[in-house]
């Protein structure tokens, strides 16, 4: 692996532990204005500083990031979708290697649909991805998507998904906790790190998500919704990173979480939170 490559990972996988805490703010590319995510860059402003990555478009790092930041960022290069349609497998990649570079992004992201009408289009474009990552210096971060059918989130689907995106090339697998997670981590030879799903119907259900992935061999979170969702998303970042960083216990996380106590969230969010 080139030095521009390994460079580029170690920006995102951090010291102390060589995990990394990503927070994931891409959900409006087939979603929409997702709750607490419509004013994008009032929900990331105190969430940046404690963020290992940010993954997004390129559309709101233009519009809602500052260009002064220094957070690493993960570009969703992937869509074509969206919730109105039955099948959301139907993606293209949708920004070219040359911006992502112009952008100065870390790693580039895209979705691929194990199992699902638009597999074989999704897989090439994960190849065709990682062609152009490994032209420029630029890792690939598969996300192995479950489209509306989150039934598929168990170990048998979700390692071979993950395998056959690191087979693919992908220098870093995004996926989902399930029972069994030691299975899918062992058949993957690439880092992998885990989104948080739905919102969780509590914040200690998320830590635990978090802790599970982590003690059986995920190196890190990509995670949004139970982060910003939550009604103190700081606080809830802090408690992910101690799992994360610092080896802590769910019991720790949590006494993190109350410590931090009631969380600024901005007065753009005073609606919302009614
Ligand atoms: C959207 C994504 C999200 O980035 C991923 O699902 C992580 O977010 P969450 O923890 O809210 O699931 O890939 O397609």
């Amino acid at each position: 692996m080139d030095w521009g490559m390994r460079n580029r990972l170690a920006r995102m996988f951090r010291p102390p532990s060589g995990n990394s805490v990503m927070l994931a703010v891409d959900h409006g590319y087939f979603m929409g204005p997702t709750r607490r995510l419509e004013d994008v860059g009032a929900t990331i402003r105190p969430l940046l500083p404690h963020a290992d990555a940010l993954a997004l478009t390129r559309g709101v790092l233009r519009s809602s990031v500052p260009p002064e930041a220094t957070t690493p960022i993960v570009l969703r290069v992937s869509g074509g979708a969206t919730v109105l349609q039955e099948d959301l497998s139907n993606e293209a990649i949708t920004t070219a290697i040359a911006d992502a570079s112009r952008l100065n992004v870390s790693a580039i992201a895209l979705s691929v649909f194990v199992g699902a009408p638009h597999e074989h289009q999704s897989l090439v474009n994960l190849a065709k991805l990682v062609d152009d990552g490994e032209s420029s210096g630029i890792p690939v971060l598969a996300i192995t998507a479950v489209g509306k059918e989150l039934e598929k989130r168990d170990a048998r689907y979700l390692a071979l998904a993950c395998r056959v995106s690191a087979e693919i090339g992908a220098h870093v697998v995004k996926t989902y906790y399930c029972d069994d997670f030691a299975r899918v981590v062992e058949g993957c030879p690439v880092p992998l790190v885990v989104a948080g799903g739905p919102k969780l119907d509590s914040e200690r259900a998320a830590l635990e998500l978090a802790h599970g992935a982590i003690a059986e061999g995920a190196r890190g979170i990509d995670m949004g919704r139970n982060i910003w969702q939550s009604e103190r998303p700081v606080a809830m970042l802090k408690a992910l990173r101690a799992i994360v960083h610092e080896k802590a216990t769910v019991r720790e996380a949590v006494t993190v979480l109350e410590e931090e106590g009631a969380d600024a969230r901005g007065p753009a969010h005073a609606a919302s939170a009614a």
